[in-house]
């Protein structure tokens, strides 16, 4: 290719769109930490109905007993770093079925299922690719983390799971969830949906 094709490739309007995904500020990743609770109980009020919403409690919980699996986004503005998303889950062993309990407040260390119980942005950062940036961030480093665990002869997490409401399938299929088909769990008016990404064959 020339380096004139390269350049009109580059400038089209067409190809500047990826470009508008980018979120304005800059946004990175790191381990929760106790002090964050409060700010990220209040995203979850402001984004869950009342009866899916996790309580302070509960999220504290899973931040000091699941912290590994705590994920929280925060976005570089003014002099402070804003958290403007998080994803967090618990492990339970293989052969529990995902109920109403197992993707409640439990959480069993060496686990080989992550349930999956909140993947939420704030309301004023969304539709801008942050969230499935974060789902992605979320993945590799479960992966990253399956790594160090085979190395150390650790047990591995085989997969990952959660439940959605039918509107959100496509996010998580875009983020490479299979859907594994409606669930048994009821809980409000509406179905739910069980999707599984696969970290082990
Ligand atoms: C779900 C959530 C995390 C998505 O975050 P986000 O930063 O807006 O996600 P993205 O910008 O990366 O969205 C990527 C794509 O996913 C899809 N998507 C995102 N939110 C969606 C929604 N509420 N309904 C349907 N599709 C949605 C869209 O296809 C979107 O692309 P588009 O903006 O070009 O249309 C956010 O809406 C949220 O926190 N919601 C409240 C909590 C919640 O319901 N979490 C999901 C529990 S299963």
């Amino acid at each position: 290719m020339d380096n004139n094709t390269l350049l009109s490739q580059t400038t089209s309007s067409e190809s500047m769109m990826p470009y508008s995904r980018v979120p304005a500020g800059f946004v990175s990743y790191r381990p929760v930490l106790v002090e964050d609770i409060d700010i990220i109980s209040e995203i979850e009020s402001n984004s869950y109905p009342e009866d899916e919403k996790a309580s302070l409690e509960t999220l504290r919980y899973r931040c000091i007993n699941a912290g590994e699996m705590f994920l929280v986004a925060t976005e570089h503005g003014g002099s402070e770093n804003e958290i403007i998303g998080y994803i967090c889950g618990t492990c339970v062993n293989e052969n529990e079925t995902l109920t109403a309990e197992t993707m409640g407040s439990k959480h069993e260390p060496d686990g080989a299922i992550l349930c999956v119980h909140s993947v939420c942005v704030k309301s004023n950062k969304r539709r801008r690719g942050v969230g499935g940036k974060l789902l992605e961030t979320y993945l590799m480093y479960l992966k990253a983390r399956n790594n160090d665990r085979k190395r150390d002869n650790q047990s591995e997490l085989k997969s990952v799971r959660l439940l959605c409401k039918k509107h959100m399938i496509p996010f998580y299929q875009n983020g490479g969830f299979t859907l594994l088909g409606e669930s048994e769990v009821t809980h409000g008016k509406d179905a739910w949906f069980d999707c599984e990404f696969t970290l082990l064959d």
